[in-house]
């Protein structure tokens, strides 16, 4: 019966976590999987976040059901970090589902937009997230790629991207990273994103935005830009959020799908539809994550000790970038002060598979083989060690 399956080749970012666990060298250094990464080395539960799991478990009194849409309180906390405290003046047209992680939140997504249009065509941006296009795949979409990055400026193709979209047909599906593009970096600023809203609306066209890394870009509110600004531009979008990283709740797998319809009667229909949708996928979504987060919001002091948390965060891959730039510029003779400018977790190095492959083997340094680093990986104690193995691959 199950013969006929093959062997799975190793994903292209968790494969990565795998290999550097097997190294035994003492000066290897993983710069993989886009988790967050202390000074040293740790990925650590934030303290706002222990302190409402310890206060949750003290006053749980049951572990009944919710429903397949989940927690009320975490999705509405959620949606207002997103849109902002007045929901983008758009409360009505809102439909909220919690999901297990921004995958689960992704995977429910496209399985309504499916629902609505059988065969719709999703454009991720070239390059994306290396599970954006099997996830959606997966999830009954066609996947189909836009110009995004600029090779050889290390910047947004913005002319190609804003001529490629205002030619799709009606009714594309367009993924877009809310901010901290995985795995360039490289966010579209303020202008651009409106020129971009105002190409979606023209061509009518279906927004499905992807935030994954609120707050570790530049601020809560900065990094929601986007949505914000297209819930009031467009008529309908998605988005699907993680808590993973910005609450570092990453196996406890939290997010949350909304769903901005034209009107609220159109809203009112869409949540029973990804109740239904939800209910077929995993019933309900797990509790435990989004309780935690829904405590922390909720309490004015925790969530002021979270958003201090979560600064720091950003702080300090804001300040790696500046290290690792000059580092790299130095080692390589060549101008690398484009890292300095991108945001979030990730950038993308210039360097083949084999350079990728040779920083693995001969220099015990891991990343994504796309040459993608995550600079919360990168620290003032291996940087030199990274920068000095770059430029040498770089010359060979
Ligand atoms: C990443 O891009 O490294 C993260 O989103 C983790 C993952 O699931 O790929």
């Amino acid at each position: 019966m199950f013969e006929s399956l093959t062997r799975v080749p190793p994903d292209p970012i968790l494969g990565v976590s795998a290999a550097f666990q097997k190294d035994s060298s003492d000066s290897k250094v993983d710069l993989g999987v886009g988790v967050y990464k202390d000074e040293a080395g740790k990925t650590p539960v934030p303290r706002a976040v222990r302190r409402a799991e310890q206060d949750l478990i003290a006053a749980q009194t049951t572990k009944a059901y919710l429903s397949p849409v989940g927690n009320p309180g975490f999705n509405a906390q959620v949606a207002a970090l997103a849109f902002g405290a007045d929901l983008a003046g758009r409360k009505a047209d809102l439909s909220l589902a919690q999901a297990p992680g921004g995958s689960g939140a992704l995977h429910l997504g496209a399985q309504f937009l499916n629902a609505a249009r059988p065969g719709s065509i999703a454009y991720v941006s070239d390059p994306t997230w290396a599970n954006h296009i099997p996830l959606l795949g997966a999830a009954g979409l066609k996947v189909e790629k836009y110009p995004y990055y600029d090779n050889a400026t290390n910047g947004v193709a913005f002319d190609r991207m804003v001529s490629f979209l205002d030619a799709l047909p009606a009714d594309s599906v367009v993924v877009l990273h809310a901010c901290c593009h995985n795995p360039t970096g490289q966010d579209l600023d303020v202008a651009q994103w409106q020129t971009i809203a105002e190409v979606l609306a023209k061509r009518r066209l279906l927004p499905f935005l992807d935030m994954a890394y609120q707050g570790l870009g530049e601020d809560l509110d900065r990094d929601a830009a986007s949505i914000r600004l297209l819930a009031k531009t467009v008529p309908e979008l998605l988005v699907a959020v993680s808590c993973s990283k910005n609450f570092g709740v990453y196996r406890e797998r939290t997010g949350l799908l909304a769903v901005l319809s034209a009107n609220a009667e159109q809203a009112s229909i869409h949540v029973g539809q990804l109740g239904r949708i939800a209910r077929t996928l995993w019933s309900m979504p797990p509790d435990h994550g989004a309780a935690v987060v829904d405590r922390v919001l909720a309490t004015p002091e925790l969530r002021q000790e979270w958003v201090a948390e979560l600064t720091h965060m950003a702080n300090r891959i804001n300040s790696l970038r500046s290290l690792l730039a000059e580092k790299l510029t130095a080692t390589t003779g060549q101008d690398f002060g484009w890292i300095k400018g991108q945001r979030g977790m990730f950038s993308r190095l210039p360097l083949r598979a084999e350079q990728v492959v040779a920083l693995r083997e001969q220099h015990h340094i891991y990343m994504a083989p796309d040459g993608r680093i995550n600079i919360a990986g990168v620290s003032p104690a291996n940087c030199a060690h990274v920068a000095d193995s770059v430029a040498a691959v770089m010359r060979s």
